[in-house]
């Protein structure tokens, strides 16, 4: 396989040097004996889709549950925008404006798409009645930027498709001002259409300056969605690299032999 060089083009934030919305910092966590992420290092900048990618138990789950407090790193540092962050529940993680999407989305299937937006953060009158009108109001301007193919204002989301459904979830994100964006699994279970779906919503996210974690197994999603991609195995971090620089296969190698491209015998 050969490694293209290719040069940072000029809309590219690391060429300047810029700071990264994220930088995580020699991050460990172990469960008992189990180093489940081991001296782990990623950064993300504004408007990049960062892929996380491994092998079942390789450690994504719970390096990502760090930044969105879930759990507290044994050792590590987070700075954000530059700054070092002390995120030790999801309540700071949203004040550093970090919004997890779970591949379950987490959605009450019998509400519609307004309700769900503002499930526990529910728009008042001044009497202090919940706000329907000013609910869906808000969620049509919302979803007119996000995804102008939504119309389903009226139904339970149960009724919608699995890309409708991820369109919802990623709304309520956008709406509380989500900044940085974890995305599990965010195209599994997503026939081609719906993907495509997914990818021009990541697309106008991007284009918002929101910086995006993708978790995925899928090497061809990770192609066609990320900018960079940080591969781990057995909760180290094999390397990380520019997604246009790198093959499926080098891809691949890195999640199955844990090598970096280019090393030997690869
Ligand atoms: N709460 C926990 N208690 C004990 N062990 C845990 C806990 N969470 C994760 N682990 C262990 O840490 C390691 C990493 O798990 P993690 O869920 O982060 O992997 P993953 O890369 O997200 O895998 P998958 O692709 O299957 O989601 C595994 O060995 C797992 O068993
Ligand atoms: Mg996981």
């Amino acid at each position: 396989m050969t490694q293209s060089l290719r040069a940072s083009g000029a809309g590219d934030p690391r060429a300047s040097g810029a700071t990264p919305l994220v930088d995580m910092r020699d991050i460990c966590i172990s469960f008992g004996g189990v180093h489940a992420v081991d001296h782990v290092s990623v950064d993300l900048h504004p408007g990049e889709v960062v892929g996380l990618l491994g092998h079942n138990g390789a450690g994504k789950s719970t390096l990502i549950k760090i930044l969105s407090g879930a759990y507290g790193a044994d050792s590590g540092e987070i700075f954000i925008n530059g700054e070092r962050a002390e995120i030790n529940n999801p309540r700071d993680a949203r004040a550093y404006n970090i919004e997890t999407i779970y591949q379950t989305l987490a959605l009450a299937d019998n509400l519609d798409a307004a309700s769900n937006l503002f499930l526990g953060r529910e728009l008042v009158t001044p009497l202090g009645l919940v706000d329907d009108a000013a609910m869906e109001a808000e969620t049509r301007r919302i979803m007119a930027r996000l995804n102008p193919n939504f119309h389903k204002f009226s139904d339970p989301v149960s009724a919608l498709s699995g890309g409708q459904r991820q369109a919802v979830a990623i709304a309520r994100a956008v709406y509380f001002d989500a900044r940085i964006l974890i995305m599990d699994e965010p195209t599994a279970a997503l026939g081609p259409h719906e993907t495509r779906m997914v990818a021009e919503l990541i697309g106008q996210l991007k284009a918002d300056g929101i910086g995006i974690f993708l978790i995925s197994h899928d090497i061809h999603d990770v192609m066609q969605l990320c900018d960079r991609a940080s591969v781990m195995k057995n909760g180290k971090l094999v390397g990380t690299v520019d997604v246009a620089d790198v093959t499926d296969d080098d891809l691949l190698s890195m999640i199955i032999l844990g090598k970096q491209p280019g090393s030997d015998a690869g």
